[in-house]
């Protein structure tokens, strides 16, 4: 049986990154496997959330799942923490991982920056409760971007200590799922960083609530070089920002770059930037709108996130017992 986990952090707002690069790949594999899709509101706490955002922008997501077109009785689409099993196995996982092995997280190194020491016990275990998200549900794939790769490899290293140090071949060695190269969205104001809810710069993103003008005109703004557009991606070498907005129309539009460059090879960026925006405007547009039309109805998300925690809960439940079992957890029958 091969099971889907995935996640996304409810922080910041949502970003044509997130949306490309993850929630619209997911609406693929919705036929192929069983698939757990996970707001990780866990996670988003590792740095400080001021509460009634960190709800809000939980609908946020379940919303951005919902409009993108994943499907909530096929897939589980719920919220970390009201599964408790998440915080549980993350225990767990915390007595199995080394600390040589997180000391190793480019991502902690990165998101802890200069000031190590004052950086959340949380951030540094982060990759623990990331294992135990997917292990939770004897996830077998997982489908990631780049940066998330060293955090998988990790959780693999959890499942193989955790089955070697019991004597048991209870956790499966999971798989990443990794999705083409145009989905990989860099920043618009420099392409060889990746666009990010954490640049200052809101020109350096397309949020998934701009509207038509903020969307033309960020990418009107967006960094180019001076060269007309090349003609084919083995010229995008030096030339991260046509890169970037050729793989994002290639995304957009659900083709090749190499069809991209064909196209529009030799144009100068002005003219590609209006037909970008246009495309981007037509393509976003009625995710949008969907979004917007259900976070005028919380209810109603939260009545989807309701019945995926159930849902996870009665698939978590089981495999929690199982794990108290083989560490040697009492569980006192009787009364
Ligand atoms: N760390 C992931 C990110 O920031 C989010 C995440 C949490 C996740 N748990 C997961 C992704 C489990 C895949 C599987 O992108």
């Amino acid at each position: 049986m091969e099971r889907i986990f995935s996640g996304v952090q409810p922080t910041g707002s949502l970003h044509l990154g997130n949306y490309l690069g993850a929630i619209r790949n997911w609406v693929r594999l919705q036929d192929d496997y069983e698939c757990l899709f996970c707001v990780v509101d866990l996670h988003a706490v590792t740095v400080w959330q001021d509460p009634d955002v960190l709800k809000a922008n939980t609908r946020h997501v379940a919303a951005a799942m919902l409009a993108a077109g994943i499907d909530p009785k096929k897939n589980i689409i719920f919220n970390q923490s009201q599964v408790p099993g998440h915080a549980e196995l993350a225990w767990i996982f915390n007595c199995v991982a080394r600390l040589g092995w997180l000391n190793r997280m480019t991502q902690f190194k990165e998101k802890a920056g200069k000031n190590k020491e004052n950086a959340s016990v949380g951030l540094y275990a982060y990759p623990n409760l990331m294992a135990a998200d997917i292990l939770l549900y004897k996830g077998t794939h997982v489908p990631v971007g780049e940066d998330q790769k060293q955090h998988l490899e990790l959780a693999r290293d959890i499942a193989q200590k955790f089955n070697n140090d019991f004597g048991v071949e209870y956790f499966p060695i999971v798989e990443p799922l990794i999705f083409g190269a145009a989905t990989r969205v860099m920043s618009l104001r420099d392409g060889t960083s990746k666009m990010s809810k954490s640049d200052p710069s809101e020109l350096s993103r397309i949020s998934m609530t701009d509207d038509a003008d903020a969307i033309a005109k960020k990418i009107r703004k967006a960094k180019t070089d001076p060269a007309a557009l090349p003609a084919s991606p083995k010229e995008f070498d030096d030339r991260p920002e046509a890169a970037n907005l050729m793989g994002l129309y290639a995304a957009l539009s659900d083709c090749e770059v190499e069809d991209v460059c064909k196209q529009f090879g030799g144009s100068e960026f002005s003219t590609f930037k209006q037909a970008l925006a246009d495309l981007a405007v037509e393509k976003l547009g009625p995710v949008q709108d969907e979004m917007r039309r259900l976070m005028a109805d919380p209810a109603h998300v939260d009545g989807v996130l309701a019945d995926g925690v159930a849902r996870a809960r009665a698939i978590a439940e089981p495999v929690l017992a199982e794990v108290h079992d083989i560490v040697g957890f009492l569980r006192p029958q009787g009364k």
